[in-house]
């Protein structure tokens, strides 16, 4: 053979090897970790027939429904458990949210997951709601392991101008995006996540978090979900279902466009609330007591759902003790890593793949000295113990016949109780009072917790945020 030919050849064998390797798939498995914000107990239709969510209904049956998951009692905890995989009580963000106006954030020596998936060969994007801390670009998605970020900082904001506490809030990467005025986040949140998955090369592992905007108040959403729902005669609760249904359109349009890219048959899908459903904001957790702001089972106890064909048991309710710290370890575990031992997370993903006994038999709800009185909640086997501020409401609220319901239960604010969750899941009887014993051995495990605690980020309000001064927008660069 010709040297000329030899090489020829090589050259041929090297353009195949190069074409098969950019259609090549992963078997990494794509990650789609779906965030709904404010997404009550009573407020997807698995939970409730008269809630019209027909695309999530169908992913969590086909895949595995989640009875007792569980997470914070409000949002920037939460998502300090899911990016962390710590207690937020571990990190200094577990008293409510971080405010637009404070310099709050989670400390930089905590890697979060996009990072650690990053060395694990994964592409890593962000649409949606942040929420942890933006006073300085290091605190902000794409200096913490997300590729690109599209979406908002704070809490909340309007859905139609993005603005909040007034200042507009909504960046594409770095740069602040002024042009969507008028425009439903919802629906060009959507596209944008389209647009990535569209763009996304096959042979690559993707992570996408999708934390979105909905059901968060403001009440807003477009008439067309609202109609679904004319049988509903409270406007504020037809609002929020018409949101809830909104999410689910949109969630049907990401499916739809993870299958026309060929990623869909190689994605878990791992779907939950951020927190209970906001009964101010006519969210709706019955039959379980109270909700977010709470530390009751309406505010903590959150819808969620495992899909992919990757489950090997599916089409069942799963009954196992998780909790929103255990997703980080169980996506890293997942995307074929292992999380630091020193995390509070367990791995789940032998209980989500084919239902084995949770690792989990115990986990913190809260530990806060900064409320009114100090907070504290655990759960240990079936018993939960909640010691101090509790937070109202407080009642078992039903979504439709409020003559019927009880918005409050009576009980002071700060107390003590013990429950056996397991007879009682709906918190009607203390047992402090009945089982000494019981109470002080909780109580003594609390105080164990709190040992750990770090005290709260929470500085007062700090002028140099002000959007006035940034060109109208929440920006970077004040702390
Ligand atoms: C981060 O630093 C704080 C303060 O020094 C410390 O308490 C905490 O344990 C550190 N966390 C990690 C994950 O390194
Ligand atoms: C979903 O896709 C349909 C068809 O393209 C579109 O009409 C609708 O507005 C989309 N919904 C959302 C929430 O993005
Ligand atoms: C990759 O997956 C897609 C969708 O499942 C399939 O159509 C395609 O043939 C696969 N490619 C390879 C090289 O296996
Ligand atoms: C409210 O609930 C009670 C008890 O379940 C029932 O008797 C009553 O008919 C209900 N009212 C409405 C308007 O649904
Ligand atoms: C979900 O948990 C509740 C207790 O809170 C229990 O009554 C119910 O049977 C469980 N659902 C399933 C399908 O296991």
């Amino acid at each position: 053979m010709s040297k000329r030919v030899t090489l020829f050849l090589l050259t041929c064998a090297l353009a195949v090897v190069s074409a098969r390797h950019g259609s090549e798939n992963t078997t990494k498995p794509h990650i789609l970790f779906i965030v709904a914000d404010d997404l009550g107990w009573n407020d997807v239709g698995w939970h409730n027939p008269d809630v019209k969510t027909p695309v999530l209904d169908q992913l969590a049956h086909e895949g595995v429904i989640f009875n007792q998951s569980y997470v914070n009692y409000v949002c920037t905890p939460s998502r300090t458990a899911f990016m962390t995989g710590y207690f937020p009580y571990h990190v200094g963000s577990q008293h409510l949210v971080f405010f637009p106006q404070q310099a709050q954030a989670i400390p930089s020596n905590f890697t979060m997951l996009p990072e650690k998936l990053k060395e694990l060969g994964y592409a890593t994007h962000m649409v949606g709601k942040w929420h942890l801390g933006f006073c300085n670009w290091k605190y902000t998605p794409t200096y913490r392991g997300f590729d690109s970020f599209y979406g908002y900082y704070n809490a909340d904001e309007d859905y139609y101008t993005h603005v909040v506490a007034g200042g507009l809030d909504l960046r594409d990467d770095k740069e602040v995006v002024n042009t969507k005025n008028g425009q439903y986040g919802t629906y060009f949140f959507t596209d944008r996540i389209i647009d990535v998955v569209e763009k996304h090369p096959t042979d690559t592992p993707l992570f996408l978090y999708l934390p979105f905007q909905n059901v968060h108040e403001p009440l807003e959403v477009p008439q067309r979900f609202e109609d679904i729902y004319a049988n509903v005669q409270d406007e504020n609760r037809r609002k929020l279902l018409g949101m809830v249904s909104a999410l689910d359109e949109a969630v049907g349009n990401v499916t739809m466009a993870m299958k026309n890219a060929g990623l869909w048959d190689n994605t878990l899908v791992i779907f939950t609330t951020d927190n209970g459903g906001w009964i101010v904001a006519s969210g709706n957790n019955y039959p379980l007591r109270g909700g977010k702001v709470t530390l009751w089972e309406g505010g903590t106890r959150g819808v969620a759902f495992a899909h992919g064909k990757m489950l090997q048991k599916t089409g069942y309710t799963n009954n196992e003790l998780i909790h929103a710290v255990d997703w980080f370890p169980t996506i890293l575990e997942a995307a074929g890593g292992t999380a630091d031992a020193a995390i509070d997370g367990v791995s789940q993903l032998d209980t989500i793949l084919s239902g084995k006994p949770s690792p989990r038999t115990e986990f913190v709800y809260n530990i806060d000295d900064v409320f009114p009185t100090k907070q504290g909640a655990i759960r240990v086997g079936d018993y939960k113990l909640i010691e101090g501020y509790a937070g109202k409401p407080d009642g078992w609220i039903r979504p439709d016949n409020l003559t019927e319901s009880q918005p409050d239960s009576g009980d002071p604010t700060t107390g003590t109780w013990l429950f056996n969750l397991k007879d009682d899941p709906t918190e009607h009887n203390n047992l402090a009072a009945t089982m000494p014993d019981k109470l002080k051995e909780m109580q003594a495990k609390l105080e164990d917790y709190r040992k750990s605690m770090v005290p709260a980020i929470n500085p007062l309000p700090d002028p140099k945020s002000n959007p006035k001064d940034w060109g109208g927008a929440w920006s970077p660069g004040w702390c």
